[in-house]
């Protein structure tokens, strides 16, 4: 097991001169959901602002509206649901359709929980032959499948990357929340090796987080407790989904979001202090931490 943490950060692909947005990837984000919009909105940005040439974000059609308002720089797609807020599964194949389209996926962010939800990521998970992040309510759809069916994890079509904070990550691994950092390591990798294929990149959030997959870890050295606040994981998800669409290897497209979105966190603080930092701060100080 490699310990990479002082290997060089990855650096983002050049944009030549004759570049058009096609070469810097299409990211789909599925978030949100009544009273959670605010999740879709900033992940949707931190694509955006990750690099991402197309976002689109799809939503719950009740919220769908709300979302597109937050931003006239990607596109918003309605997922039908009914009166309890299910997404229907309908919908989902239409988008299944048209999964070859996208270069990223990510679930999670603000989804809410149910068993639409959880077919959904089930679906995905097996599916997209593509990086896909999961993260928040993706996670936990996804810990609620492994219950039923541990192999799910085993050789899925495609990239797995997995963010979760540490009480996501002990309902993943139906343990307790591994606290010394030598144990956060420890059951990083272990979780990633449940993917006999080497697919699946484990990014275990808090203070030093881990990125780890089956040969490999990395502890990252930047952010601050300013980011302890609602909705900066949300930011993470979207940046990781527009390195990964950019082309970059799922884990260094992993590696290089942590390290940059922890980046902005510790810029926004010079400049607004931890105590009043909030999540969209990290979307305005992401474009200076890419350029350091
Ligand atoms: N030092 C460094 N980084 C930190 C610190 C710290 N003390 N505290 C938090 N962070 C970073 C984490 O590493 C992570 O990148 O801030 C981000 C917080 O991400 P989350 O824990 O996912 O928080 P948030 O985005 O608010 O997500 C809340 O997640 O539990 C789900 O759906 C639930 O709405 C909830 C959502
Ligand atoms: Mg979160």
């Amino acid at each position: 097991m490699q310990n990479a943490t002082d290997q060089p950060l990855p650096t983002l692909p050049q944009r030549d001169a004759a570049a058009h947005k096609g070469d810097f990837g299409r990211v789909l984000v599925i978030a949100g959901s009544r009273g959670m919009a605010g999740a879709a909105g900033l992940s949707g940005m931190a694509a955006l602002r990750g690099g991402a040439g197309l976002v689109t974000v799809a939503s719950p059609v009740g919220i769908q509206p709300t979302v597109a308002t937050y931003s006239p720089c990607y596109t918003t797609i309605p997922l039908m649901e009914d009166e309890y807020g299910i997404v229907d599964l309908a919908n989902v194949m239409e988008l299944a359709g048209v999964r070859e389209h996208y270069d990223a996926w990510a679930i999670g962010p603000g989804l809410g929980q149910s068993e639409g939800v959880t077919e959904l990521v089930g679906q995905l998970y097996r599916d997209v032959p593509r990086p896909l992040v999961l993260d928040a309510d993706g996670l936990n759809a996804l810990a609620q499948l492994l219950e039923r069916a541990p192999q799910l994890m085993d050789a899925p079509a495609g990239p797995r990357i997995l963010t979760p904070h540490p009480g996501e990550f002990a309902r993943l691994a139906s343990s307790a929340a591994p606290h010394s950092q030598e144990d956060r390591i420890a059951s990083a990798i272990d979780f990633a090796k449940k993917d006999s294929s080497g697919n699946t990149i484990v990014v275990l959030k808090g203070q030093g987080t881990v990125v780890a997959d089956t040969q490999r870890y990395a502890v990252n050295e930047t952010g601050n407790p300013g980011m302890a606040t609602g909705g900066t994981g949300d930011c993470l998800t979207g940046v990781v989904a527009a390195f990964a669409a950019q082309g970059m290897h799922p884990w260094e497209a992993a590696r290089l979001a942590v390290h940059v979105h922890g980046r902005a966190g510790d810029l926004a603080a010079d400049k607004l202090g931890e105590t009043s930092l909030v999540s969209s701060d990290l979307l305005d100080f992401l474009s200076l931490a890419m350029m350091l």
